[in-house]
């Protein structure tokens, strides 16, 4: 059973069907409606000329600041180039250059043209279409709207399937189950935790606090990514916002500041195609510095036409907000991108519950460390979600009984009520954002236990939890992953990679050169 319907979640179940598994996706919404559709810039693998796996390994490295697991990196980089190709054969069309061959843009971090794109800056938009196709076309069984819930496991305590919310016409929404001896968890992000982000309103971290009431290992989540250049749409703009992809300073835009000043140029050896930490950093020094809201990218000396057939969708986008890119700077700040942490796996994407599997943004794999490379995060979904698929076909596969605990001794959930969601976002933008502080984040940290004990004493006072539905969910789940988020971020008291301590601000070898794995008791909520 795959859960999710992103590059990983459909890859591992195509890879899976051709293998001979009877298998099954179930998605939150539609089909597509998870963040691949959003990803812009591209793929990033090898397969340039001059390029090879081990300069993708040198830059995935250096952006990792000292926390990537180079093995996982080996197998993402050497593999990934095959695994680009795969996803061609299987009906992904990417840009071409003019002698045929695959058309190779730069992003933040990457010494060599290696991103691969669709469409311009359509890439996920493409890839998430040949997916479908290829998954409908081959009779992959599908279930849309059903929101996982738990983990099922046996007397042992491996997995043995997935209780769901699925959600029907009108009131007729129901709790079901699926039974499967393999559950890959590929359910994407967590950036609903934040009130600006670049991801969609499904993103609302439910693997990640899945596996944390299933008791597995989660590592790694305090390292959330800020994209550099998201959309400026105001102060208090909130929800998913525009991304202006890497990719336009990629192919040459400026980092301005309101009088044009090009503030990267000398912060870093690749200016403003540093590393996308760096590059969020940057801006936010000079915001600071000028007390300004939002700096500028400059592309207009690319022209209507350049941007019309490299950038539509970006262009569309600004237009629709009154920005017209070809004539003016566009407003852009950092705002909540990528986790670059989640589930622990292993090198097969193995999780630390028998049976249980993830891949994709929903996953730590090790490969992206404390700063995830520009466009590693769909090249980390395909190969990963292949490796599983050849974990779970090796076998053997086999049964299991759930085993649920008596109702009696096993505590409902306290769920929050839906509303509850906005004051996450609002707890965990002032307190855990860009920058951070042990002020900002212990004042975090409390307001989401009062939020907590709200719900926690509601039930056992009163025996009442808010109306069990996919909002509520979504709500309990953002407060069980920004609760550990927050706690993470505390604990590590440096500045690395895309966490940045105010009061903590250098990174710290000798004490941090590691990873905060958290795995909470299972009987404890
Ligand atoms: C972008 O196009 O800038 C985003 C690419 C990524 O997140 O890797």
């Amino acid at each position: 059973m795959v859960v999710g319907s992103g590059v990983a979640g459909l890859t591992a179940a195509l890879r899976c069907e051709a293998a001979g598994l009877t298998t099954v996706v179930v998605t939150k919404a539609r089909l597509d409606d998870g963040s691949t559709r959003w990803a812009q810039g591209g793929i990033a693998a090898a397969l340039g000329e001059g390029d090879t796996p081990a300069q993708h390994l040198d830059d995935t490295l250096v952006a990792g600041a000292g926390l990537c697991d180079e093995e996982a990196v080996r197998i993402l980089v050497t593999e990934g180039p095959d695994a680009v190709r795969r996803l061609i054969a299987t009906g992904a069309q990417f840009d071409q250059s003019s002698d045929g061959g695959l058309a190779l843009t730069r992003e933040g971090g990457h010494h060599r043209r290696r991103i691969a794109h669709a469409g311009g800056d359509a890439t996920g938009a493409e890839i998430s279409r040949a997916l479908v196709e290829a998954v409908r076309a081959r009779g992959v069984r599908t279930i849309e709207n059903a929101l996982v819930l738990d983990l099922l496991t046996d007397a042992e305590g491996r997995t043995a399937g997935v209780t769901l919310h699925v959600m029907g016409e009108g009131q007729h929404d129901g709790v079901g189950a699926v039974h499967a001896p393999a559950v890959v968890l590929a359910t994407g992000g967590m950036g609903q935790v934040f009130s600006a982000t670049t991801n969609p309103s499904v993103s609302t971290g439910d693997g990640v606090a899945l596996a944390l009431r299933a008791g597995a290992e989660v590592s790694d989540l305090e390292f959330v990514q800020f994209h550099p250049t998201v959309l400026f749409l105001g102060p208090d703009a909130e929800g998913q916002q525009p991304l202006v992809s890497e990719a336009v300073r990629g192919e040459g835009a400026h980092l301005v500041d309101a009088d044009g000043v090009r503030f990267m140029t000398g912060r870093h050896e690749l200016g403003e195609l540093a590393p996308r930490d760096i590059v969020a950093k940057g801006i936010m020094r000079r915001m600071q510095e000028l007390d300004a809201e939002h700096m500028y990218l400059d592309a207009r000396h690319f022209g209507a036409e350049m941007w019309e057939h490299r950038f539509p969708t970006i262009l569309a986008a600004c237009r629709a907000h009154g920005i017209d890119p070809v004539t003016e700077p566009i407003p852009v700040a950092p705002a909540a991108h990528y986790a670059s942490g989640g589930v622990r796996t292993d090198s097969h994407g193995r999780t630390t519950v028998p049976g249980l599997y993830a891949c994709g943004e929903v996953a730590c794999t090790g490969v992206h460390g404390a700063n995830r490379l520009a466009s590693n995060s769909l090249l980390e979904g395909l190969v990963y979600a292949e490796r599983i698929a050849a974990d779970i076909a090796r076998g053997p596969l086999q049964a299991r009984d759930p085993h649920p605990l008596p109702q009696s001794e096993r505590p409902a959930h306290p769920l929050l009520p839906p509303e509850a969601r906005f004051a996450i976002q609002r707890i965990m933008t002032r307190g855990a954002g860009v920058l951070r502080s042990e002020a900002s984040l212990a004042a975090a940290a409390d307001q989401l236990e009062r939020l907590h004990a709200e719900a926690r004493d509601a039930l056992a006072e009163h025996g009442k939890t808010a109306e069990p539905g996919v909002d509520t969910w979504e709500a309990t789940n953002l407060l069980c992953v920004a609760r550990v988020l927050v706690a993470a971020a505390r604990l590590r008291k440096e500045t690395r990679g895309c966490h940045w301590r105010e009061d903590h601000p250098e990174r710290d070898d000798t004490a941090w050169r590691r990873h905060i794995v958290v795995r909470l008791d299972p009987d404890r909520t």
